[in-house]
């Protein structure tokens, strides 16, 4: 009798340990196959399709497609919709020469990957891929309750949505098109030879370094440890 008893507790806490720890094996999501593809990313969300057209032409999607595939930190997309481009005052494209339309399309990307609470503590103005903090390329986020504003010196606009996120990309919809402030400054006549640098091109985003993501591990130790407790109090 007793020692039917004092197995009986032990089979169910082994039972139940089982279970867990089987269950949590299919937890990771399924990884793409193949590299990160903006572009794919893009076309199935649908109504980006100028965006994505410039970013093509200006191989600013190829860029990116390669900075996913190479680089740990990551990379944030804004991107602007078809009504957002209709937006702008007519000939404004047309108006900014080939080089200012790759430009316009690295400024919409900035070199790491951002959590919209990671906007929160990020310091203005943020890199962008057009530029370096400083300059002509400045962009600032700010962030109020769950509205993320951006503001360029010439464009105001606010994160619409997320269109995409894992570890390395995030993709927001905004809603305008975010214009730099140097393609409406006419450069000021004031003499200033040697002081302009060319900002080195991985600027020291360090601060939105991704940790690493360990918290699948914290959930089965957490569960180890129950099934530790369980297995004693069944011997208690
Ligand atoms: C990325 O996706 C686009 C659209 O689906 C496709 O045209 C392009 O060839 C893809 N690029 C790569 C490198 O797979
Ligand atoms: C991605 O990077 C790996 C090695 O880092 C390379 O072998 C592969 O060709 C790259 N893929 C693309 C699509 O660039
Ligand atoms: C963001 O912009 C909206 C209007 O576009 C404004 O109402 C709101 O106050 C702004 N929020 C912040 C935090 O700047
Ligand atoms: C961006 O933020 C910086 C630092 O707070 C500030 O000096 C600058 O004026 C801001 N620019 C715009 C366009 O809001
Ligand atoms: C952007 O917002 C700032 C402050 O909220 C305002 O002064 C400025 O006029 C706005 N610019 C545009 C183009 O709406």
């Amino acid at each position: 009798m007793k020692p039917l008893l004092s197995t009986f507790p032990l089979l169910l806490v082994v039972s139940i340990c089982c279970t867990l720890t089987r269950g949590q094996s299919p937890a990771p999501a399924p990884a793409p196959a193949g590299p990160t593809n903006v572009t794919a990313i893009l076309e199935k969300a649908g109504q980006f399709g100028t965006f994505i057209r410039l970013l093509q032409n200006t191989k600013v999607a190829d860029q990116i497609n390669m900075q996913l595939n190479s680089s740990k930190q990551g990379v944030t997309l804004f991107a602007p919709t078809d009504s957002s481009f209709s937006d702008l005052k007519a000939g404004t494209l047309n108006s900014f020469t080939d080089e200012q339309k790759v430009e316009l399309m690295q400024f919409h990307v900035l070199p790491s990957v951002f959590s919209t609470s990671q906007f929160q503590t990020a310091s203005n103005p943020i890199s962008t891929q057009a530029g370096g903090s400083q300059g002509s390329y400045p962009l600032n986020v700010t962030v109020s309750g769950n509205q993320v504003n951006i503001t360029t010196g010439v464009t105001n606009a606010t994160v619409a949505g997320t269109v995409y996120t894992d570890s390395q990309l995030a993709v927001y919809q905004v809603d305008h098109v975010l214009l730099p402030l140097s393609f409406f400054v006419t450069p000021s006549p004031a003499p200033s030879p040697s002081t302009h640098r060319k900002a080195p091109d991985s600027p020291s985003g360090s601060d939105a370094d991704a940790t690493p993501d360990s918290s699948g591990a914290n959930v089965i130790s957490t569960k180890m440890v129950a099934c530790g407790i369980l297995f004693l109090a069944a011997f208690a």
